[in-house]
């Protein structure tokens, strides 16, 4: 790996996907006074090099070739991901890879290998984890606030426009609502509420009539033995999801009332992201009124805070928080969910990490 960039000059980062994600990171890293875009690869439009006025290379390749970063994120579309971040790891370069890690755990798996046989680290783009929200509840969680987890639940609903569906990537297996999005809930969960060691689904798609679903109804059962549920639909008209919950993308109307996980205990539970916190005083039964009171949060957003430690990262003070393992681990969960959705039997995750194990599930 090369040397770490000094702390003096603001790390320079090349980006890879010059489309609403490549944009929204430029934003993010035109707002942080310790990062400095300087490239920029797309095959397909030479308009985001001339907004920002940086160079632009039609592949990744040449981008790498001609140098002058010290770290690269990739948010060029689901099938590239794993050979991009693989030619940047070859270059030396750490990565901030836009989720999913890959389409397939396997192909996951060969970059978790290739990202721990050269020791370069991987941020996967899981930017979710970064919200002030998700940390406090992972410490009031961790802390035992709520007793042992029991039963979760969470939604993501939605209507996405028409004309997202025009990207050909987006309506071709590798795409779908739960590739693209269900990936970050169920990530979220397991950060939040333990590993998730087998699911149940049905999935549809009988509002868009694509190859890829648009609605899944998922069942969850935690390695702590808490069952959770998880509804997701991008066909429909609803308030509730992490987008409209929280400040983290703009082009959703922020919706401060509304909330999308609600996690409960034997001692409490809590509402997401508000951190709204509910619990007896005294006696704990169903008679007894909820006292409700809200947990503390941090500074900063989920885009903002992810840079900030990505540069961290880039820079050899810390380690991803959200690592290759875990992408892949994530994406596992996914898989098991189509399968579990094509054969309607529960699959344990262990079927894809470790497929020659023999199973009567
Ligand atoms: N973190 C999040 O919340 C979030 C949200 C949306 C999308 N994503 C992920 O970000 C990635 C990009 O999604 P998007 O919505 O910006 O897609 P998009 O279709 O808007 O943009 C993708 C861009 O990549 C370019 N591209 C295609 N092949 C390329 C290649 N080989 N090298 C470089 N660029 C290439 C395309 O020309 C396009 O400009 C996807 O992996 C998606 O899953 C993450």
């Amino acid at each position: 790996m090369a040397e770490h960039p000094s702390r003096d000059a603001p790390v320079r980062i090349g980006i890879i996907g010059a489309g609403t994600m490549g944009h929204k990171h430029a934003d993010i890293i035109a707002r942080n006074g310790s990062a400095e875009l300087v490239s920029v690869a797309d095959p397909a439009t030479t308009a985001f090099a001339e907004k920002y006025r940086i160079p632009h290379f039609h592949s990744h390749q040449a981008l790498l070739d001609a140098g002058g970063v010290d770290a690269l994120i990739v948010a060029n579309p689901n099938s590239c991901h794993v050979t991009t971040a693989r030619d940047c790891l070859d270059a030396g370069l750490p990565v901030l890879l836009e989720k999913p890690i890959a389409t397939s755990y396997a192909e996951g798996a060969q970059l978790l290998r290739a990202a721990e046989a050269t020791g370069i680290p991987i941020l996967m783009g899981h930017h979710r984890r970064h919200h002030p929200s998700v940390k406090s509840a992972k410490e009031l969680i961790s802390r035992g606030d709520l007793g042992r987890l029991v039963a979760i639940s969470g939604t993501w609903f939605t209507k996405k426009p028409d004309d997202y569906f025009d990207q050909p990537w987006r309506v071709q297996p590798g795409g779908g609502v739960m590739l693209i999005n269900l990936v970050h809930d169920l990530d979220l969960l397991r950060h939040l509420c333990g590993e998730i060691v087998s699911v149940q689904a049905r999935t549809s798609n009988a509002v868009r009539n694509l190859a890829v679903e648009d609605t899944a109804s998922v069942i969850v059962e935690f390695e702590n033995g808490a069952l959770g549920s998880f509804i997701i639909s991008d066909s429909v008209v609803a308030p509730w999801g992490w987008d409209q919950a929280t400040e983290d993308d703009p082009n959703f109307p922020f919706n401060p009332t509304i909330s999308c996980y609600r996690i409960a205990g034997t001692h409490g539970a809590l509402e997401l992201p508000q951190l709204a916190k509910f619990h007896h005083e005294g006696v704990s039964d169903w008679a007894n009124p909820l006292s409700l009171s809200f947990a503390p949060k941090g500074p900063g957003d989920s885009y903002s805070n992810q840079l900030e430690h990505f540069i961290d990262v880039v820079r050899g003070v810390a380690m991803p928080h959200v690592s290759v393992s875990d992408g892949a681990r994530s994406l596992a969960v996914i898989e098991a969910t189509h399968r579990a959705a094509d054969t309607g039997r529960t699959v344990l995750i262990s079927e894809i990490t470790d497929p020659l194990q023999v199973t009567d599930a």
